[in-house]
């Protein structure tokens, strides 16, 4: 080991993935000049790693091949269509030679022309499903609308860190919309944002309240189809692009949860949407309409969508994309992808993926998301033959969409480390590295996120690029590794085989198959997921159940109706089944979920091993941070299992296998001290 204590510095977790410093020279040639080619140079003066005194060209030139923002890269040029196609080639290059990666000539072209985060924050600085702190561009009271420096700095790291990784996109608020953010003093808090953000080519949008015309703008109704409602929203568009050119549009929740919508005027969505998007149209913004709906008195939550937005194909404008979650119910551990993806052929649709992990720790839980995105891309809906990939069905390759999106709900706040748990960071980062490329791997991801963010300073390396053996097999293999693993260890020591939704009351972190309120909603509440009784357990969606089999195309329609060609993975999702239900290792369904519960906490200790060997390696702030993380999760995970098991058993009556360790907690009182976040 060749490391110093003086190359191991304390770190905070701020800089991200973002960490050169070069002193190397490098003369830059680009004829133009603007705020984001002055960006670029800055950024390549600061990091460049290749050799001394390199001429490197920044070319602006209209080329075919090069798509959108895309780039033609090589060792000492750098071509584009557009300015920001440039910045994007500049942190491109800089992350081959921060990463030891070659550089030869190739185009890069994004997947997805918008590539969004959602901000799920509040005017008063909260963040629904926030676990990083408050709101980097809210702040409570009269007092927080005025924009300080510091918020600019900030604002500024922000844009930065995302411009490195492709992302164009910034929803500012919450999809449960306070009106409040369409009123002036609003506005002009986002025109501010906007004037730190459009530099490094993001673009702002904003959520909606459906009922702001009747809200703030003082008509009896809000009814889409109403003259003085769609001049309502006219105007306040006019205001909108009068203050910010290049706005992007809005972002709607719409009849969901509580939120208000055309429905409620005997409209549909297609009503609502297509109004506002003909107030955006004539300055080019878009519509984000989610398709997020679901009433408490459908048979099955996971059908609807699909009930609701099918008959409507076709009949939205061409500015409006249907934003989808990626699975049919809600940002589960594991679920199949939504339906809608590939069926809905007439109509732009966009995956709306959840970054900050609700459903899956927390900030507390290191899970690496990028293998659950990247599992969703890749699954295929048959809907136009073998191959029509989600990923293809979303970024234009199959269908011609008029615009193509992707979206992620942001886990950042005002935490130091922007996200919460350092390795929270990775999952920001595969975000954005898939909203450009939705065929990268989540290996790839992981192994550059690694070495951006944990390389240089570790190795003890002088140049970037130049990781020694020792940090790579002891620090860099393993680690990724981790990291691969975490998703799935996530599924098994908390919903195994397709169970989903068993998280206890609101907060969504701790087990909680028990929980049912009298007079909650059926379908808030575990039970009415996993359906556990004497005889089985399990969601029943076959034909002879809910039927939500087949909304999916064939073959995978009649796949998942069979339990015997259902993948294991998915059996509880589609099936309800016996607990002596013989599964494919010859075990009963009860024991193999003991072996998964089992296995999940196996995982998790084991992190924690990989994790304390990695010592000589992090810097001690980092080090410790994630050895809390782990220690706090590693206890949670033993409590899931335990609840899950013991619960569960009530119904089974069958004994826990003797290999396993037994449960270390009783169910009272897991189910008195419903765990929330540590
Ligand atoms: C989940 C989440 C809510 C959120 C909703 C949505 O249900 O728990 O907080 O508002 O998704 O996506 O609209």
């Amino acid at each position: 080991m060749i490391l110093s204590a003086a190359i191991i510095r304390a770190e905070d977790g701020s800089k991200l993935w973002l960490r050169y410093v070069s002193t190397k020279t490098i003369t830059i040639l680009c004829d133009t000049n603007s705020p984001t080619l002055a960006i670029a140079r800055n950024e390549l003066e600061k990091g460049w790693d290749g050799e001394a005194g390199t001429t490197i060209a920044l070319t602006i030139k209209e080329d075919k091949t090069i798509a959108g923002d895309g780039f033609r890269l090589s060792e000492n040029s750098i071509q584009a269509n557009t300015e920001l196609g440039i910045l994007y080639g500049v942190f491109e290059l800089l992350r081959r030679q921060q990463t030891g990666q070659t550089i030869e000539e190739e185009i890069s072209n994004p997947s997805y022309e918008f590539r969004i985060l959602d901000h799920w924050d509040n005017p008063d600085g909260s963040i629904e499903r926030g676990y990083a702190g408050h709101s980097i561009f809210w702040h409570d009271g009269q007092a927080g609308l005025a924009v300080t420096e510091n918020d600019k700095i900030l604002w500024e790291e922000y844009a930065r860190a995302n411009a490195s990784i492709g992302i164009n996109g910034a929803v500012l608020n919450n999809v449960n919309a306070s009106p409040l953010m369409l009123t002036r003093e609003y506005l002009e808090r986002v025109k501010a944002i906007t004037e730190v953000l459009r530099p490094y080519g993001i673009r702002t949008y904003l959520s909606i309240k459906f009922s702001a015309p009747s809200l703030i703008g003082g008509l009896k109704t809000s009814d889409p189809l109403n003259p003085e409602v769609i001049q309502w929203w006219q105007t306040k568009v006019k205001e909108i692009y009068s203050l910010i050119s290049d706005f992007g549009g809005f972002l709607v929740k719409a009849n969901s949860e509580g939120q208000p919508g055309p429905q409620n005027f005997g409209r549909t969505h297609a009503d609502g949407a297509n109004m506002l998007a003909d107030a955006l149209m004539p300055f080019g913004g878009i519509v984000m309409w989610r398709a997020f709906v679901y009433s408490p008195s459908n048979e099955d939550r996971a059908k609807q969508a699909y009930m609701e937005f099918m008959p409507l194909d076709g009949q939205f404008r061409n500015n409006v994309i249907i934003q989808i979650k990626n699975g049919p119910v809600d940002f589960q551990p594991r679920e199949p992808f939504s339906p809608l993806f590939c069926a809905m052929k007439k109509t732009s649709v966009m995956p709306e993926l959840q970054i900050t992990q609700e459903y899956l720790g927390q900030s507390v839980h290191l899970v690496f998301l990028s293998t659950m995105w990247e599992e969703f891309l890749q699954s295929d809906t048959y809907q136009e033959g073998p191959g029509s990939i989600v990923a293809h069905c979303t970024d234009g390759s199959i269908f011609l969409q008029k615009y193509t999106a992707i979206a992620g709900v942001s886990n950042i706040g005002l935490d130091t480390n922007w996200c919460g748990h350092h390795f929270a960071q990775a999952n920001w980062y595969a975000f954005g590295r898939l909203a450009w490329n939705n065929t990268l791997t989540s290996e790839k991801i992981a192994d550059e996120w690694l070495k951006l963010t944990f390389g240089q300073i570790a190795s003890g390396q002088t140049e970037a690029a130049n990781f020694s053996t020792d940090w790579t097999e002891h620090f860099l293999v393993p680690v990724k590794q981790m990291m691969l693993d975490s998703r799935e260890a996530a599924v098994n020591y908390m919903m195994p085989l397709g169970l989903h939704h068993i998280f206890a009351g609101n907060h969504h972190y701790g087990p909680g198959p028990w929980y049912a309120p009298k007079g909650l909603r059926p379908d808030w509440t575990p039970p009415y997921y996993h359906r556990a009784d004497t005889k089985g357990i399990g969601f029943d969606r076959t034909k002879t159940g809910s039927n939500a089999v087949s909304q999916y195309h064939e073959p995978l329609c009649s796949e998942f109706n069979d339990v015997n060609t259902c993948p294991e993975i998915y059996l509880l999702w589609f099936h309800h089944l016996p607990w002596d239900y013989k599964m494919k290792s010859g075990r009963s369904l009860w024991d193999e979920l003991c072996y998964h519960y089992d296995a999940g906490l196996k995982q998790v200790r084991q992190f924690q091993k990989i994790w304390d060997a990695t010592k000589p390696y992090v810097d001690p702030g980092r080090f410790a941070d994630v050895q809390n993380k782990l220690r706090n999760q590693n206890q949670n995970v033993q409590i899931w299992k335990d609840a899950c098991l013991l619960y569960f058993q009530q119904f089974s009556q069958r004994p826990v296998p003797e290999d396993i360790e037994p449960p270390v907690n009783n169910l009272k009182d897991l189910m008195r001290n419903d765990i929330r976040r540590p």
